[in-house]
Order: C-alpha cells, then structure tokens, then sequence
C-alpha cells in the first residue's frame, strides 16, 4: 500500500553505534526500521526518550519493552538452579539476557512481517553468536543483518562524522574508555586499559561494589530462604526474584563483594581479559551451592555439578534453545524439588562467607555425623565395608605394586 520496502527489526539500545544503525539501515539496506529496546535491568538512560529519539531517526516503529520481570523468572531461575558459572567463575549475565532479547525480536519481526532481524554487536565477541544462534533457533527462515560485520565505520569518529552527516543525534558526552554491558545479574567490563592483563583494573571500572578497602567496618548478616531452588525472602522478608535481586545488589555491593577478574576463553576462540561485578549473582550462587550440599545426596550432588558446567558452557555458547539445554533443565528442575530452606551470609569487606544453612529437607543428620552424644551411626559396619572398598587396592598390591616389591631395596613413595 504505497510502501513496499522490505523491514527489519534492530536491537537497539539508544548508543552510538544502534542510533547510527536506525539511520544505516534506512539509506544504505533501504529497508524500514523497527527499533526495539529490551530492559533486562541495565543502567540506562531514560528509555522513553530512547525510543523517541529512534522515532525522530525514522524508525516506523519503536518500543522499550521492560523484561525484567521475565528476565527474573524465566532465565535467572534457571541459572540460580544450575549454580551457573562459566569457567567456575563468570555469572554469564551477557549470555543469559541475549535469549531473551533474541525471542522478543523475534516476536516483533513476526508481528510487523518483518523478514530480517539487525544487532549492534561486533564481529569479534560471543554476542553475535548468541544472538544468532538464538534467532534461528526461533525462526530458521529469519535473516540477520551486522552492520558492524560490514559497514567501514571503524572507528568512533567515523561514526561520529557518519551520524552529523545523516542527523543521527551525536553523543556529547566523551567517548566510554571501557565497553559496558549490564543487566540485573551483573556487570561486564572490557577494553581500554584493561586489554593488558597484567593492568590492575582501575578504580574507575567498578560502579555496582565499593573498593573493599572502603566498605564498612563492620560486618553485614544476610539471610536468605529458597524454595524449590528460587530465592523467595530476603532478610525474612517475603519478596519477588526481581526487587530481591535489585535489593541484594544493593547490600551485598556496599560490602564491596562481586568483583572478577579474569581471562575468559570465547566461543570464536578468542582469550580475553574480562572483569565483572556480580554482587547478588554471586551471593545468590554461593547460597544456592551451600543449600544444595545440605539436601542433595552424595551422587546427586556430584553429578549435578558436571551437568552444571555444561549447561553453563551451553549457555556462554549461544545454545540457550538447543535439544542439550531442554534435557539438561529437566534434570536440573527435579534435582530443586527439596531446594528449601535458609541460608546465612556474613558480609565484610569483599568477603562473603556462608556462616549458616538449615532446611526441613536436609540429608545432613547430625545422629550421623556426631561425634558426640546422640550418636546414631553403627561403626561396625564400616570395617565390612573397607573390607570390600579396599580389595581391590590389595589384590592390584599382592601382584603389581608394594606388596609384590616389599623385598626389592630402594623403591619409595613415588614409585606408584
Ligand atoms: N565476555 C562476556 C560474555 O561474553 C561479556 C560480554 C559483554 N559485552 C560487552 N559489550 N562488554 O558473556
């Protein structure tokens, strides 16, 4: 009806480089632009101007849809319920928001017949991966538009130039020294002077912890209680995973606890140096491990920690809608049945110790593991068992180890 240009749905977060790319699309794919901002949590500017501002670019449509509450109970559930951390260490709060984001663009391209979807990330990082991999794993027969991967804008005053020549509002504030992407589960820092990893990262990188040299004296007791693996009240006081996870972000960065330093190995095979501050994420974590070691049994628990890793890495990789992923949470969701119960946390000084676990479920029975009165265990059994656990040890020693070498002079500790 007068207008047959094709459309495209942007991620677009209201930056330099997504404003450039509302304008971009337009004059160089001459393709109609719908800009999306998705709100996982992060830190931003206010998103009604943002989605002005791509209305005033020319975008036919533009929407800042609040997801932070799907964000809470759909994703970050399932990542407090596999302990998620990639490389036993990162949080994956970049990893976790793309398939989120991914479905709502999606969603979007199907509802205003658009046939391609954009995204501002570089060709460089695990973003574009995740982003990509989560579209086709929605809709096959999307196709994907990276400016970034194509465009010659290669430096900040190219598009600086490129955005005055085309009326895209140029940012008046100096250029970021770091590349920021954050979101309720976290903070990611990158670049600057942080690309050399033996740079202490400076002071100026952290916003969402004090410097543990400057948080209180004294130290802070939290208490949290999950059911089912989902953390429901905060200091005992019932609340939704949203405003608990804003609210812990609060104490437990006041306490100057969440920092990460590390180097982190990427899905394109690039090692980076990354650092994060992941204050409630971590604490929720370390509560969630301390609660599942008090009710999950010996073979549960071990097995659960290596299906933990994959799913983390499954996640970091992009695979958040695969076959692997589905079967592993159905694994994981009946592994949360008896996840309920309270853990205490002491918080000083960057520190965060777990000084405290109960739970009406818990395998942990102190008849069992007393060694005083009260004692409940039968220590006869355990001689039959060793008895048993330790034939094999015997009969391998009888004819190839120190049994068979008893006589032979010289052979010590290290010889087997
Ligand atoms: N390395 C992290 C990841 O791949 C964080 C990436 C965040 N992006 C950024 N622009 N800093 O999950």
């Amino acid at each position: 009806m007068g207008n047959d240009r094709e459309k495209v749905v942007l991620a677009y977060s209201g930056g330099l480089d997504t404003s450039v790319m509302v304008k971009w699309l337009q004059t160089e794919k001459n393709l109609d632009v719908i800009a999306i901002c998705g709100n996982v949590g992060q830190d931003e500017e206010d998103l009604e101007w943002v989605k002005q501002k791509a209305y005033n670019m020319g975008a036919i449509y533009s929407d800042a849809v609040d997801l932070r509450k799907s964000y809470a109970s759909r994703v970050l559930t399932k990542a407090i319920a596999a302990n998620a951390l990639y490389e036993d260490t990162y949080p994956l709060l970049s990893a976790l928001s793309r398939p989120m984001l991914a479905k709502y663009l999606v969603d979007y391209a199907h509802k205003h017949g658009a046939h391609y979807i954009a995204h501002g990330c570089t060709g460089k990082g695990n973003d574009q991966v995740r982003f990509e991999t989560c579209i086709h794993a929605l809709d096959p027969d999307l196709e994907i538009i990276a400016p970034v991967r194509e465009w010659d804008l290669l430096t900040r005053e190219q598009e600086m130039e490129w955005a005055a020549e085309h009326d895209v509002p140029v940012p008046t504030t100096a250029a970021k020294p770091y590349s920021i992407d954050d979101n309720l589960w976290g903070r990611a820092i990158e670049c600057g002077v942080l690309e050399d990893p033996w740079n202490e990262p400076p002071a100026d990188i952290w916003t969402m912890t004090v410097n543990p040299e400057d948080a209180p004296d004294t130290p802070e007791y939290v208490t949290l209680a999950f059911e089912h693996g989902v953390p429901v009240t905060l200091n005992g006081e019932k609340m939704k995973l949203l405003p608990l996870i804003i609210k812990l972000n609060e104490i437990v960065g006041a306490h100057g606890f969440g920092r990460i330093d590390m180097i982190e190995n990427r899905v394109i095979g690039i090692k980076s140096h990354e650092c994060y501050e992941c204050p409630a994420s971590l604490a929720i974590i370390k509560c969630h491990q301390a609660l599942e070691s008090l009710v999950l049994d010996h073979d549960t628990q071990h097995y659960k920690h290596q299906i933990d890793q994959t799913w983390s890495t499954l996640i970091y990789d992009g695979l958040w809608f695969s076959q692997l992923k589905k079967a592993l949470d159905a694994f994981i969701a009946s592994t949360q049945e008896f996840v309920t119960g309270e853990v205490r946390f002491k918080l000083y000084k960057g520190s965060m110790t777990v000084v405290g676990r109960r739970s009406d479920y818990a395998i942990y029975q102190y008849g069992l593991a007393t060694y005083s009165e009260g004692d409940t265990f039968d220590r006869s059994a355990s001689k039959g068992f060793i008895d048993i656990h330790s034939l094999q040890s015997k009969t391998w020693s009888q004819v190839q180890g120190p049994g068979a070498h008893r006589a032979a002079e010289g052979h010590d500790f290290d010889q087997f």
